[in-house]
């Protein structure tokens, strides 16, 4: 019997419980060892706030961000060294061109010689949504930009110019009675309403995939289209966030009808066809460490209704960043970009990318620990007032923070609160704390980075301090309660 015959009688490989990894380790990095003393001495240091902690001592896993951190592949490392760092157009910027007119469409990224300008390259995602919030801030006042779930930066840049964020959440996002898999939709009954009543003052919509704020869950195709269809009947571009775009795509095919024989790439051409634009941190789909970029869609609402925007673009991102060619950042950057961004549509990265996140998640689940379900793209959210709430814990003890940094001390691994502190805001003068939707810590999980060991660990750290959670005190915020985008900068101490 031939060999060819003979296998056909064995169990198919994708019918298999356990697959292996679709990559293998190419290079690798010792950690340092640190003892539990040494940490805890370390974070005193620096405030209990885990941003200000050397990742060099973190001797666990590092999840406080899935932005940046991925590990970049052999051709990213090989790409890296044929970058051309000439001042303008260098050989990167092509070769990105060509990427992303592949991924997300022709008509997102012109000729620069067309003289129609509509790509723009910056060094991360947040100054690309500066450059087009400031774009917008100047159209007038009373604006109103609503979303899915804004991201924090986004919020930020939004309201720098004076608009007005709103996000319009899924009732499903927080019900668990919901078994749906696109709890990142956004509400459009809410949508609608708010349309009727404002939409002179709304100049833009932006979903943003998948819902970072909301439990990195994913948005369907549907409600992406009927987003489009509703914002385009009152004549207002939509935009994406698309900084997770491919994670979002695979989500669509495994769990949307109709879509399961259809590959990533058609899916994310779809996605993108209802688009008038984007903004896009490249360092999480792009796989790169560094990266962004603002793309206007040449013949979309956006370009026609606003004009002369993307030339003034061009003269900001100038002032800002440098010539468009690079914007920001240095040629060798834009190879690793380029090679990233043809990873990132991989399905079978895709597929154990997302089932690494998910198996995480639900050991965690398994165990009792209060996680949102299902399990996002690219990150595990545990809802911190479940986790506390036979406790003393109040709101404004922010318990989120005091277990990230009882996390880090004890066992080593880093996690982020974006919850009640993230979110949240306090007046001086009332002395009045403003509440978010959501009180979350947040496991990141970077790219291509750890195995399931690693992750192991962090399941049965994570279920010792839920076993020992009356024994983490609230924290008393020492510095910076008041500030703007005060998680990243505020110091902690426990109280009693
Ligand atoms: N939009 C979303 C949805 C994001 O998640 C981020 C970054 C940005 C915009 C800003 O991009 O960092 O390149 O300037 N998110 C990271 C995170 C920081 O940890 O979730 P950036």
């Amino acid at each position: 019997m031939k060999i060819s015959e003979l296998v056909k009688k064995f169990p198919e490989e994708k019918d298999m419980g356990v697959l292996s990894r679709p990559y293998f380790n190419h290079s690798i990095e010792f950690k340092n060892i640190f003892t539990q003393a040494k940490r805890a001495e370390m974070l005193e240091t620096a405030g209990l706030n885990v941003f200000f902690f050397p990742s060099e001592m973190i001797s666990g896993c590092d999840l406080l961000s899935d932005s940046g951190t991925t590990s970049m592949t052999n051709e990213q490392w090989a790409a890296l060294h044929l970058g051309d760092e000439a001042y303008g157009s260098n050989r990167g910027y092509f070769k990105v061109m060509e990427q992303v007119r592949e991924i997300f469409g022709e008509e997102f990224f012109n000729d620069p010689n067309s003289r129609r300008p509509n790509a723009f390259i910056f060094h991360q995602g947040r100054p690309a949504e500066d450059a087009l919030f400031t774009m917008l801030g100047r159209l007038g006042s009373g604006l109103i930009i609503p979303g899915n779930g804004h991201f924090d930066t986004t919020q930020a840049n939004i309201m720098r110019n004076n608009i007005q964020p709103m996000n319009l959440f899924s009732p499903e996002l927080m019900d668990e009675s919901f078994a749906s898999h696109f709890k990142g939709d956004m509400d459009v009954e809410r949508f609608e309403k708010l349309l009727k009543r404002s939409h002179n003052r709304i100049p833009l919509s932006l979903l943003t995939i998948t819902n970072n704020t909301g439990g990195g869950q994913p948005v369907s195709m549907g409600n992406i289209r009927e987003v489009s269809e509703l914002s385009h009947k009152y004549d207002i571009p939509l935009f994406f966030d698309a900084c997770r775009f491919a994670e979002n795509a695979w989500f669509v095919q495994q769990y949307e009808p109709g879509y399961r024989r259809k590959d990533i790439k058609t899916i994310v051409r779809e996605m993108f066809s209802y688009v008038d634009g984007f903004t896009i941190s490249f360092k999480k789909d792009g796989l790169v460490n560094m990266g962004g970029g603002l793309f206007l869609k040449d013949g979309g609402l956006f370009m026609k209704k606003y004009p002369d925007i993307p030339d003034a673009l061009m003269g900001y991102q100038i002032d800002k960043e440098g010539h468009p060619t690079y914007g920001g950042l240095s040629g060798r950057d834009l190879m690793t970009l380029a090679v990233g961004l043809k990873t990132a549509t991989r399905e079978e990265y895709l597929t154990y990318r997302i089932s690494q996140v998910r198996d995480f998640g639900e050991e965690l689940h398994r165990r009792g620990l209060p996680v949102m379900t299902p399990i996002g793209g690219h990150a595990v959210y545990m809802d911190v007032n479940k986790f506390f709430a036979d406790t003393r814990m109040q709101p404004e003890d922010f318990g989120g923070v005091a277990f990230t940094a009882v996390l880090l001390a004890a066992y080593g691994h880093r996690a982020i609160e974006m919850g009640y502190f993230a979110f949240g805001s306090y007046d001086k003068k009332t002395k009045k704390e403003t509440l978010p939707e959501f009180n979350f810590v947040r496991f990141a999980i970077p790219r291509l980075r750890y195995e399931k060991q690693d992750l192991d660990s962090v399941v049965e750290a994570v279920e010792f301090l839920y076993e020992d959670r009356d024994k983490i005190p609230p924290v008393r915020v020492t510095y910076g309660r008041e500030l703007p985008m005060r998680h990243f900068k505020a110091r902690f101490e426990f109280r009693k």
